[in-house]
């Protein structure tokens, strides 16, 4: 594949699969790289129907099996030495003007970029499982992003449908995955406390602030609301939210007992193989329609700002 447009994921887990995905719906042929052959394999078994519509796809192991490329997205495990050792290994085997990109979750643009010789090029391009669907993706420069660099990877992920949205400097976590663990660290304690079962918790947040942060956002939500009264709340409840600097004990402990959610079988729900598969067609269908109500919102419904 000699062609400017071709993609390279690197790392064929849940995230590169449907990396590799959005590039073959979208038209751009696309090489999934892993080491882990078993990774590669269902990942390709994933694919199968995807790619039998025509998409140009390749599973490789090795760098060496790489033809040219123009863009890549590093997706492998979170951890940053592996990821300066991988992104290093990219930048040897890419040209001039390839935009290189990592997917991690909230690791530092900066520190990453300490692995590269040409980090103007390299940015931070948090997509959001599953990568398909999920339009938002957090663009997040480093020190050394040019400008030129984050601009081509906006026009680049417009044109793969997505939304990005530009941070002005970066954090840990970034802006979803540190509003995202807020959430979450009220959610266990609030469990942990024995005020709320996991599914009235989950049926509360669902269909009450949930629904409205899809329409809204939550900034616009508050305008909607009042910020007299978000601030006569904020004023009493503040002292009494949780607050600890250390993960949750109930978290800490499902995990130590392998409940680790879908892929286990067991998390806060049972989830019985069979029926993982099946939610998770659901949940993209769902998904796909709820966008497609929310297309027409930003012009119709919603005031700019
Ligand atoms: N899972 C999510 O919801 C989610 C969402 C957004 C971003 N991310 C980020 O995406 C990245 C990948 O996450 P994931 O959930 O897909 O993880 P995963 O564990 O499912 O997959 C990681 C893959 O990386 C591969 N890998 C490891 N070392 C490699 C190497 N040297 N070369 C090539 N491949 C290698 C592994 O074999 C594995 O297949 C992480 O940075 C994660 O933080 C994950």
């Amino acid at each position: 594949m000699q062609d400017s447009s071709h993609v390279v994921v690197v790392g064929a887990g849940t995230m590169g699969s449907n990396l590799a995905r959005l590039m073959i719906t979208r038209g751009l042929p696309v090489t999934v790289l892993d080491i882990d052959p078993d990774r590669l394999a269902r990942c390709r078994k994933a694919l199968e129907t995807a790619a039998s519509h025509g998409g140009a796809v390749r599973f490789v192991s090795e760098w060496e099996q790489v033809d040219d490329f123009g863009a890549v997205v590093e997706s492998v495990t979170e951890n940053l030495d592996l990821k300066c050792r991988v992104l290093s290994e990219v930048e040897t085997h890419a040209r001039d003007g390839t935009l290189i990109m990592t997917n991690t979750s909230g690791l530092s643009i900066n520190v990453l970029a300490d692995s590269l010789v040409h980090p103007e090029r390299f940015v931070g391009a948090h997509f959001f499982n599953p990568a398909d669907v999920i339009p938002a993706v957090e663009v997040v420069p480093g020190r050394f992003t040019n400008a030129e660099t984050v601009e081509r990877v906006c026009q680049w992920l417009r044109r793969l449908g997505k939304r990005p949205a530009v941070l002005k400097q970066e954090v840990p976590g970034f802006v979803a995955n540190r509003i995202q663990h807020a959430l979450m660290r009220e959610c266990l304690a609030l469990l942990e406390q024995g005020v709320v079962d996991a599914e009235a918790l989950d049926d509360i947040v669902r269909y009450s602030i949930g629904i409205r942060l899809a329409l809204n956002g939550p900034l616009r939500q508050r305008d909607l609301n009042g910020l007299d009264t978000h601030l006569n709340i904020a004023r009493y409840l503040y002292p009494d939210l949780e607050n600890s600097t250390r993960p949750s004990p109930v978290l800490e402990s499902l995990v130590a007992e392998g409940r680790l959610g879908r892929k286990s079988g067991r998390g806060f729900y049972e989830w019985p193989q069979g029926d993982a598969e099946a939610y998770d067609r659901q949940e993209r269908e769902l998904l796909e329609r709820l966008l497609s109500l929310m297309a027409g919102t930003d012009s119709d419904v919603i005031p700019t700002i």
